[in-house]
């Protein structure tokens, strides 16, 4: 499902480059403790998953082995990917025929999530020469936790958008109680709750946009979030600091133990070459291009990994970015060779990147985003204010949370209810000008609150802070379990 304004581009066509060869040899599973991971079919979800196996892997003896299962889509996306021998990939069927693209009809392809992945996942499980102590596993792919307690193995569900978004649905039966539920979106999207435990007064517009787009879909992610109660573990990729009051509030409450590892992004190839060796030429060369820009003067511009917004929105945007003058580095998926005429000499249009590694340069001085949450981490990570420029589903709270809660961010626009009017490009070269004007009081505070923001993101990762003090915590579980199991 996506919001009016927002066309789709296929997942594969991200993919258009292929990468070296750089798997590693795989061992055979010789590890006394064996977890397996099983995430939703989709970048965003993948993505954090295989980051906070490798960082398990990094702080476990050699004997942890890790079975990560994807579609066979999805292996052929990452199986080049570099990763440790103690982590093995295992394929279950794609969910949906390879001809009908995830974002192209989000109710079919969740709806084939929550009914084509419990049996071949099942018979996977029963192929492997080692049962695991631990099935972890995106809780927006909840047949796990029903093969979990057939099996007697416990599950870790792993939440793969902010503690907030996963209270607001968590708490679902209080929007109904308090009649902010059902609700007619361009009456009363201004209306403020205030009742969620830990979280701040947020507008009925800034929920996530399926409470008023889609009913089914919104049952349905109800439907996943209560689901895991039935798990033995809560693990999110947020960082504790950034919402301790709701991870606090939703802690009193869920009756299993909860865990933030966030950011669960991969820093650890900021300093290697070799993501750098995976990138074929052109890639580089928006290297060299951020290489030769002065500091902070780039803004770089990303919808996530298989989202986009229409032809017509795009037009606006290029004419806007090459109205303001600004140098701009902008992912465009499928569309960069059509893009890149439109926006003038003064950037660079490319159909992928390593998106942490341009976060981090310095040249780069704002990101403009659909505020998927691992972007969203990853900005904060690097200390980079934000656009916000939010599609669909968790996106829209999440925008709430960078400008109104944290700070860093502003608005491209006003949400008033669904996305269907255009954002013009005068419009948008004045927004961007201001934006990126690094000298301006109000810029300033800005970026000031995002270096706050990057360092707390950085002490919890460290010794002694929250993220790896409950990594550590997390692997001790572990073992434990398999402990038990012999
Ligand atoms: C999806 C949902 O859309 C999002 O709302 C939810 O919060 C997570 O799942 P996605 O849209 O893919 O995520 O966005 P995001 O969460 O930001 O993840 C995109 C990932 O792709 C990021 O890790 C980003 O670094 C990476 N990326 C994106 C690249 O590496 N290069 C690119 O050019 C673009």
């Amino acid at each position: 499902m996506s919001s009016s304004s927002s066309s789709v581009t296929a997942e594969d066509q991200i993919h258009t480059h292929t990468h070296t060869s750089m798997g590693s040899a795989e061992i055979e599973p010789m590890g006394r403790c064996h977890v397996v991971a099983l995430p939703y079919p989709g970048r965003g979800h993948i993505n954090p998953l295989i980051n906070l196996c490798k960082l398990l892997v990094s702080r476990s003896s050699d004997d942890l082995l890790i079975t990560f299962v994807v579609t066979e889509e999805w292996l052929s996306f990452i199986g080049s990917e570099p990763k440790p021998a103690n982590i093995r990939f295992r394929t279950i069927p794609n969910v949906l025929p390879s001809e009908l693209v995830r974002s192209a009809d989000m109710p079919s392809f969740i709806d084939a999530v929550l009914t084509k992945m419990e049996e071949p996942f099942e018979q996977l499980l029963d192929r492997l020469e080692q049962p695991p102590s631990l099935i972890m596993a995106d809780v927006f792919v909840p047949c796990a936790v029903n093969v979990g307690k057939r099996r007697n193995i416990p599950v870790a569900a792993i939440c793969p958008t902010s503690v907030s978004v996963f209270s607001v649905f968590y708490h679902f039966d209080l929007l109904v109680h308090n009649q902010h539920y059902p609700f007619d979106v361009s009456e009363r999207g201004d209306e403020r709750v205030g009742y969620i435990p830990g979280i701040s007064s947020i507008r009925l517009v800034d929920l996530p946009t399926i409470f008023y787009e889609s009913e089914q879909l919104l049952y349905n992610a109800v439907e996943m979030i209560s689901h895991v109660d039935k798990a033995q573990f809560l693990l999110f990729t947020s960082i504790f600091e950034l919402e301790a009051h709701v991870f606090n509030a939703l802690k009193a409450k869920m009756p299993i133990p909860m865990y933030s590892f966030g950011p669960l992004i991969p820093h650890f190839t900021l300093g290697d070459g070799a993501s750098d060796q995976m990138a074929s030429h052109n890639d580089t060369n928006y290297h060299k291009w951020l290489d030769s820009q002065p500091q902070g003067s780039v803004l770089y511009i990303s919808m996530g990994s298989f989202l986009s917004v229409s032809s017509a929105q795009m037009d606006e945007i290029a004419a806007g970015l090459r109205a303001s003058g600004l140098r701009f580095l902008w992912v465009a998926c499928g569309e960069a060779s059509r893009l890149t005429e439109a926006c003038g000499d003064a950037g660079m249009v490319v159909p992928w990147c390593d998106q942490l590694k341009v976060l981090c340069h310095s040249s780069v001085g704002g990101f403009w985003s659909h505020c998927g949450w691992n972007s969203t981490m990853e900005s904060v990570f690097a200390g980079v204010p934000m656009l916000t420029f939010p599609l669909l589903m968790d996106q829209v709270p999440i925008s709430k949370t960078i400008v109104e809660d944290w700070r860093i961010g502003w608005r491209v626009m006003k949400r008033e209810g669904r996305m269907e009017n255009l954002v013009g490009r005068e419009e948008i070269a004045d927004l961007v000008r201001r934006f990126m004007d690094l000298e301006s009081a109000e810029r300033q505070e800005m970026t000031r609150r995002a270096r706050e923001l990057q360092k707390i993101s950085r002490q919890a990762m460290v010794k002694g802070g929250s993220s790896e003090v409950n990594l550590s915590a997390f692997v001790r579980v572990i073992s434990q379990l398999t402990r038990t199991l012999s």
